[in-house]
């Protein structure tokens, strides 16, 4: 596009075209809400993913200047800027690798669905472009309410006959990410040698960690479940009163989106073995989506792990998460078809 931000001169063209030549892996990406709190470390982080030919960025404000600042790493990616509605299509166009931070975060004392009726209609909005722009990348949906935006990018998908709900993921590592770094805490162990299944959705009683699961094996007094599992549920509420009405957690969300994203770039080249926890279209429960541990690979999501055993207070858990949930999604679904 001519009238775009592009912040490449030919030596970019020419790196883009010769990797493509040259078969190296190189994945085009792009971050919608790229300005934002998330959206700018999370650009950083991208371009500096070896897996990464192409980045755009995409905003409705201030792309110029945050393209211009990451554009100066001196590693691989070309990164181009795109601002406003008028340039999405060209955003767009090509991806492989769709990530969605886009829209409000919370204040102190709003849950995420106080989010719903200003985030419903920015996703709706950016899925509208994704099915005519680039209907076989994969979507990572950061945007809240996960549990109903997820929802809403399946309905916008399904009405443009472009819906494949293996491409689809909602991004719960965040939860994973505090789990394994609170049970560590406790277990006195390095957080990378943890891992925490963590299963539902993405808010409050939905986020259901799995510690009779953990890796590596372990065992928990029932005070240090109760309480790990309510500072999981709560982590990002912690945050969010920490902030004191500046936002919510984008650090953390960051580094938990490349994490996610780098999974299914490495999946996407035809890795095997990659396995994350997401929310997706599933048969798990009775819900038409919940977050589960998925195994990725070059078209998304390859197959869905059931839940596993799970003990009593899991159990009583369990049936929280799918109550609140079972709202959330009719909600996202039925603000597409109403
Ligand atoms: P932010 O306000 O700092 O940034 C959001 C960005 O979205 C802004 O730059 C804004 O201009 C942009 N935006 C608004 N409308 C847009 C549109 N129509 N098209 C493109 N961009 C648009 O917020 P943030 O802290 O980056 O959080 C973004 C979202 O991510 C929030 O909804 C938040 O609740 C959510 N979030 C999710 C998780 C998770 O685990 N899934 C974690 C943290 C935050
Ligand atoms: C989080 O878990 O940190 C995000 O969903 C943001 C929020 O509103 O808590």
């Amino acid at each position: 596009p001519s009238d775009n931000l592009q912040m490449e001169g030919s030596s970019n063209l020419k790196r883009e075209n010769c990797r493509a030549k040259g078969g190296s892996p190189g994945f085009k990406v792009a971050i919608l809400g790229a300005a934002g709190g998330i959206g700018q470390p999370l650009a950083m982080l991208m371009k500096m993913n070896p897996l990464v030919s192409v980045l755009h960025l995409y905003d409705v404000v201030n792309t110029p200047g945050v393209t211009a600042d990451i554009s100066h790493m001196d590693t691989g990616a070309v990164v181009r800027g795109f601002l406003g509605q008028q340039q999405l299509e060209d955003a767009l166009t090509g991806m492989d690798l769709v990530i969605i931070p886009a829209g409000v975060p919370r204040k102190p004392g709003m849950t995420r669905d106080d989010l719903f009726n200003i985030n419903a209609g920015i996703v709706r909005t950016l899925c509208e472009g994704i099915s005519k722009c680039c209907p076989k990348a994969i979507v990572n949906l950061i945007s809240n309410p996960v549990n109903s935006t997820v929802p809403i990018a399946a309905e916008v998908f399904k009405n443009a006959n472009t819906y494949d709900p293996r491409r689809l993921l909602g991004v719960t590592m965040l939860d994973v990410v505090r789990a394994n770094t609170f049970v560590a805490e406790v277990l006195g162990l390095d957080p990378r040698d943890v891992d925490v299944p963590v299963v539902g959705g993405h808010a409050g009683v939905t986020i259901l960690p799995l510690l009779s699961q953990v890796k590596p094996p372990c065992s928990f007094t029932q005070k240090e479940t109760e309480s790990l599992t309510s500072r999981i549920q709560n982590g990002g509420t912690e945050v969010v009163e920490a902030k004191a009405g500046a936002g919510s957690a984008t650090l953390s969300m960051a580094y938990a989106a490349v994490k996610f994203a780098d999974a299914c770039l490495h999946a996407l080249r035809g890795d095997a073995g990659v396995v994350r926890c997401a929310f997706v279209s599933s048969q798990v429960t009775e819900l038409p989506f919940f977050a589960s541990r998925v195994r990725l690979g070059r078209n998304g999501v390859e197959e869905i792990y059931p839940l596993g055993p799970l003990n009593e207070y899991e159990r009583v858990g369990l049936e929280k998460a799918k109550k609140e949930l079972a709202g959330s999604i009719e909600k996202g679904v039925s603000f597409v078809r109403k």
